[in-house]
């Protein structure tokens, strides 16, 4: 299958704390990758890392063989949403998404995509007025209407009720079939079982076991779970 994405033995310090620690993996065409880490491993800043949005000291980030950078050309490659997403709320969704489209130099549908996120009755109202929920269906719209290559999503299930869940599930399944790659990170293990193909374990800044999860769930069926917190643990044991 084709790399869309590849980090190569990428390095990140914070002052004397070295966060991102020769880490590499490559994510692939039509596959989402989940990223799994504890609090504080590293997810978000390596996907910030990906946007240039932190600069890594060392080491390789490319998309579709170009390598990270500032250029417009470069980040219009990619759809993210980093931690909790920030609008400027006195503007409606629709101002918002035309917006974001236009310094993208990308067109789109705007009705149909907010009908992807189910905003479609709320695409007038001013932002200010949204719950924590729609906010999230909000920048899932933003990251995916410019038809990125690769979407990033730091937890992107957070204030999601079950439907909205269930929802992004097929809609992530979607995007994946018309070739989009998805890094996701998320601390719910259960739903990344349901999302992604493969798990890459970020500890001590590197990725230190990398599984497929049609593999693992059918070896440990109802203790899939369990394996998977057991991998953290000793992951996180090895660096004591
Ligand atoms: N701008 C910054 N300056 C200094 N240290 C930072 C900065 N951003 C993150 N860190 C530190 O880097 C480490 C990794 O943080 P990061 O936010 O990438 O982790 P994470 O895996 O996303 O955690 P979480 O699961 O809590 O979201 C933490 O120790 C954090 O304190
Ligand atoms: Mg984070």
């Amino acid at each position: 299958m084709k790399t869309i994405m590849e980090v190569d033995s990428v390095e990140k310090s914070y002052g004397s704390a070295q966060v991102i620690n020769h880490c590499s993996f490559r994510l692939r065409e039509g596959e989402t990758y989940g990223l799994l880490g504890v609090n504080g491993a590293g997810k978000t800043t390596l996907m910030k890392l990906i946007l240039g949005l932190q600069r890594m000291d060392n080491g390789r980030i490319s998309i579709l063989g170009n390598a990270v950078s500032r250029s417009p050309e470069y980040l219009c490659q990619i759809g993210s949403m980093i931690e909790n997403p920030v609008f400027y709320e006195h503007l409606n969704a629709e101002e918002l998404l035309t917006m974001h489209l236009s310094y993208m130099g990308a067109h789109a549908n705007l009705p149909e995509v907010l009908g992807l996120v189910g905003l479609e009755h709320a695409g007038k109202k001013p932002v200010s007025q949204y719950s924590l929920g729609m906010k999230q269906r909000l920048a899932i719209a933003r990251a995916i209407i410019h038809r990125p290559r690769v979407l990033l999503l730091d937890e992107p299930l957070n204030g999601l009720d079950p439907i909205a869940i269930t929802e992004m599930r097929k809609l992530l399944k979607k995007l994946t079939r018309e070739g989009i790659a998805i890094l996701l990170s998320s601390h719910i293990i259960g739903e990344v079982r349901h999302t992604a193909d493969r798990v890459g374990i970020l500890s001590g800044g590197f990725i230190k076991e990398e599984f497929s999860v049609e593999e693992k769930a059918a070896r440990y069926g109802d203790q899939f779970e369990d394996y998977v917190v057991a991998q953290m643990i000793s992951s996180n044991q090895d660096l004591c």
